[in-house]
C-alpha cells in the first residue's frame, strides 16, 4: 500500500526508518496530474531501488505572476492510486506552507537556490525569469526531506534536467540523476499535464510540434542537412497553426546555440496552442 503523507516530519520519520534498515530510496518528483511519462519514471524508480517516494506538489515558486499557479491540474486520489498501482511506497503532498513555512520567493524571506546565469537566461528561462530558481530550491528541499540515493527526471524538460545535473555536480549533493526519455502519446504528442488544457481541435495543432521534431531529425539523420538555418526555416513553416515561442538548436552541454548540427545538439521548442505552453525536444547527433 503507498502511504500518502503530507508533513515533513511525518515523512522525515519514514526515511529515517528506511535508512536504519540500509535500504536504498528513489524520488520521483512531480507537480501531480500523473500521466504515463510520469508513470515511467516511478516504474524505473521502483525497479532500480528498495523504496520509492513520489512527490506530488505544485510548486508556487517555479511560476511566474501571469501563469497557471492556480488553475494547474490538482488530481491527488488519482495520482495516489496510479502510484499505488506502480509500487510506489509513499507519495509526499505536502501544502504549500507545509514547504516553505509560510515562506514564497516573492515575500523574500526564503533562502534559494540560484542556477547558473549562462543556463537559465536561455530558452525556458527567457519567458520565465524566476522559473528555474524556483524549480532549483524546490528539487533541492526535496533531495534533503527524501536524503534519495537516485532520483528520476524526464527528458521532456531538457534545461530543467541539465541544471539540476549541474546543480548536484556544483553544489556537491550526494544524489545519483537518472535521465528518463520523454513519453509520447500514439499520435507523437509529448505527454504533458498542460495537454489536459487543449480541447480535441487544439490537440491536432498540438500535434505540430512532434511532426517538427521527427521531421528535423529525420532531415539531419537522413538527408545529412546541418544547417541550422534551413533547419530553423522548415520548422517553422511546420509550426505556423501554432505561436511559437522559440526553435532553437544549442549545445546540450552550455545551451549555446550552433549553427551546424554537431554531436549533443539539443533541437528544442516552445509554442502555445490554444493559449496552452506546450515544448518538446530531441537531442541530434552529427
Ligand atoms: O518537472 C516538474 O514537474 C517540476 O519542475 C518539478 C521537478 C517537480 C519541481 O517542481
Amino acid at each position: 500500500m503507498t502511504l500518502l503523507i503530507k508533513t515533513i516530519k511525518e515523512l522525515k520519520e519514514k526515511v529515517k526508518e528506511y535508512k536504519k534498515e540500509g535500504l536504498t530510496i528513489g524520488l520521483v518528483p512531480t507537480m501531480g496530474a500523473l500521466h504515463r511519462g510520469h508513470f515511467s519514471l516511478i516504474e524505473k524508480a521502483v525497479s532500480q531501488n528498495n523504496r520509492t517516494i513520489v512527490s506530488v506538489f505544485v510548486n508556487p515558486t517555479q511560476f511566474g505572476p501571469n501563469e497557471d499557479y492556480d488553475k494547474y491540474p490538482r488530481t491527488l486520489k488519482e495520482d495516489l492510486q496510479g502510484a499505488e498501482k506502480i509500487g510506489a511506497d509513499i507519495v509526499f503532498s505536502p501544502s504549500p506552507d507545509e514547504m516553505y513555512a509560510g515562506c514564497t520567493l516573492n515575500n523574500n524571506y526564503l533562502t534559494y537556490v540560484a542556477p547558473p546565469y549562462e543556463y537559465i537566461n536561455k530558452l525556458c528561462g527567457k519567458s520565465r525569469p524566476n522559473h528555474f530558481d524556483g524549480v532549483a530550491t524546490v528539487v533541492t528541499k526535496l533531495f534533503n526531506l527524501s536524503e534519495a540515493d537516485n532520483a528520476y527526471f524526464g527528458m521532456k524538460d531538457a534545461q530543467q534536467l541539465l541544471i539540476i545535473r549541474k546543480m548536484v555536480k556544483d553544489l556537491n549533493m550526494n544524489i545519483n540523476i537518472v535521465p528518463c526519455p520523454i513519453v509520447r502519446e500514439d499520435s507523437g504528442l509529448a505527454m504533458s499535464s498542460r495537454n489536459n488544457y487543449l480541447s480535441q481541435n487544439g490537440r491536432k495543432t498540438a500535434l505540430a510540434l512532434s511532426k517538427t521534431i521527427f521531421t528535423v531529425e529525420n532531415l539531419v539523420k537522413n538527408g545529412n542537412i546541418k544547417d541550422v538555418r534551413y533547419l530553423t526555416d522548415v520548422a517553422l513553416k511546420l509550426l505556423e497553426d501554432t505561436e511559437v515561442e522559440y526553435i532553437e538548436f544549442v549545445d546540450y552541454d552550455n545551451l549555446e546555440n550552433v549553427s551546424t548540427i554537431k554531436n549533443n545538439t539539443l533541437f528544442a521548442i516552445a509554442a502555445r496552442v490554444e493559449g496552452v505552453r506546450l515544448i518538446d525536444n530531441i537531442l541530434l547527433e552529427e
